[in-house]
């Protein structure tokens, strides 16, 4: 249950990734810095959530020990290396934007934003395949 919360909060991030991209792409500047925000405040929100049920239940392992566990394993272990990635580079390029150091902040920020929705998507992968891919086993 608390799983299936956390992943909806991370869908609602990668919405707000993707609405706070295009409202920059078409200079929408007030509406970019409301939804970045936004997306900030849900993730620090799942990232709180996430640690609690890590502390409380620890990992689920992958069902079965085939092939397609390596496909898991290599999913969740790029999975994790990006999200380690957004340590530095989130506050970096919020340090930026509240700076109004825009031309810098951009710069940073394209490469962030890529890999923060890598981040998310891979993140809903992981979730289905561990609970849903193989409910019988
Ligand atoms: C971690 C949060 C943020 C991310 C991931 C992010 C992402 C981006 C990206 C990808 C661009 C470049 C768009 C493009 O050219 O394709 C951009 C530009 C911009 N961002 Fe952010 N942004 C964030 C937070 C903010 C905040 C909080 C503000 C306002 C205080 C802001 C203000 C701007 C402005 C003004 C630009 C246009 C810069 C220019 O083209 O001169 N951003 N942002």
């Amino acid at each position: 249950m608390l799983s299936a919360t956390i992943t909806s909060l991370n869908v609602v991030c990668l919405v707000l990734l993707l609405a706070g991209w295009s409202a920059i792409r078409r200079d929408m500047r007030d509406r970019h810095r409301r939804l970045m925000v936004t997306n900030l405040g849900v993730a620090v929100l799942f990232l709180v959530l996430y640690v609690t049920q890590v502390v409380l239940e620890g990992h689920k392992r992958f069902p079965g020990d085939d092939w397609v566990r390596t496909v898991f394993l290599s999913i969740l272990g790029t999975h994790t290396l990006a999200a380690v990635t957004l340590l530095p580079l989130v506050p970096t390029t919020l340090y930026r934007a509240f700076k109004q150091q825009f031309e810098a902040h951009a710069r940073i920020a394209r490469v962030t934003m890529v890999i923060w929705i890598y981040v998310s998507v891979t993140g809903v992968v992981v979730y289905w395949m561990v609970n849903h891919l193989r409910p019988g086993i």
